[in-house]
């Protein structure tokens, strides 16, 4: 049997997502309360990064800490995954002695070979494709604020990458509408957006892509930006700078969504470009909710995937 694994947004079906979700919310309140829940005593978390990190490292580090278990960073220079060792052959060694691989990668191909050959559950902590972890955290902290998930409409406003699409992915899973509004060549992958949709027939969640971020604004619940390059995009900076003028969370798009809209960004951000500074220090921010529910959220994933 195929060992457990969270390389998608989808890779849990609805049901087991929301008992995820509310584990997160129990661990988080027992953690606030000081109750030690140490469920995966003596276990080890390998944690692979091509790619810099701060939340994804510092919360799956203290995450399994606060746990009971152990988690090892390997960075990009420590194993040089592809160049000093293949995919297979690190995925081998690692489940010989670890119990949970996490992997941060530039191409999704990486930690879906990873997941393929390992004996132990494998977690994509973000790739070229989706970045799960974030929007599992995400769906928390919306569910927090706004109680539901079903009838909501959340717009993501800006590149339709990785994050979008794990956005994409949760929305249609749990019946919340998601409008990607993105500039003309900046499009979520066509054939994520049809699976989608074809999830979202099942739940009532319209999963749309729009070139007008004012029109998509409209009447949002929730609003939602991301850099405008990606982690190994840097050369495109400029021309890019470009291509999302506009496409910014500003005080005009929010101005748009509906009063209580909650805005929503995964960081790190470039205040002035795809969000506006001021705009992210308003009540109606959870930017930082975000930034701590990925914490709750992960212990959650692993304890669920271990079956601790
Ligand atoms: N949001 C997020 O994944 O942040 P890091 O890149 O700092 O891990
Ligand atoms: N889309 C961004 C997310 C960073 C957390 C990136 O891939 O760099």
């Amino acid at each position: 049997m195929a060992e457990a694994r969270y390389l998608s947004v989808k890779d849990l079906d609805a049901a087991d997502t929301l008992a995820v979700l509310g584990l997160a919310a129990r661990l988080k309140r027992e953690q606030k309360q000081g109750v030690p829940h140490p469920r995966l005593a003596g276990r080890t978390l390998a944690m692979i990064f091509q790619k810099p990190s701060l939340r994804t490292r510092v919360s799956f580090e203290v995450g399994m800490t606060q746990l009971g278990g152990h988690a090892i960073y390997l960075g990009p220079s420590d194993i040089k995954l592809g160049e000093r060792e293949t995919v297979e052959d690190i995925a081998l060694t690692i489940s010989r002695m670890c119990d949970l691989i996490m992997a941060r990668v530039f191409g999704h191909d990486i930690v879906a070979g990873l997941a393929q050959h390992a004996t132990v559950p494998v977690i994509n902590a973000l790739s070229d494709r989706e970045h799960p972890c974030q929007i599992l955290a995400d769906l928390q902290t919306i569910m927090e604020r706004k109680g539901r998930f079903e009838g909501l409409k959340a717009v993501f406003v800006g590149d339709g990458n990785n994050v979008a699409q794990s956005l994409v992915y949760g929305g249609a899973l749990l019946g919340m509408s998601v409008t990607v509004a993105c500039p003309e060549g900046y499009d979520p992958d066509a054939g994520l957006v049809a699976d989608a949709r074809a999830i979202g027939k099942g739940t009532g969640a319209v999963i749309e892509v729009s070139h007008d971020p004012r029109a998509a604004a409209r009447g949002a619940d929730v609003l939602y930006t991301d850099v405008w390059a990606s982690m190994g995009q840097e050369s495109e900076a400029a021309q890019r700078k470009n291509a999302f003028a506009g496409f910014q969370i500003d005080a005009g798009l929010t101005a748009a969504a509906k009063p209580d809209a909650t805005i929503l960004h995964c960081l790190p951000a470039h205040y002035g470009e795809e969000i506006d500074y001021a705009v992210s220090r308003t009540p109606n921010s959870a930017i930082f909710d975000q930034a701590e529910n990925r914490l709750h959220a992960q212990k959650a994933l692993m304890v669920h995937l271990m079956g601790a």
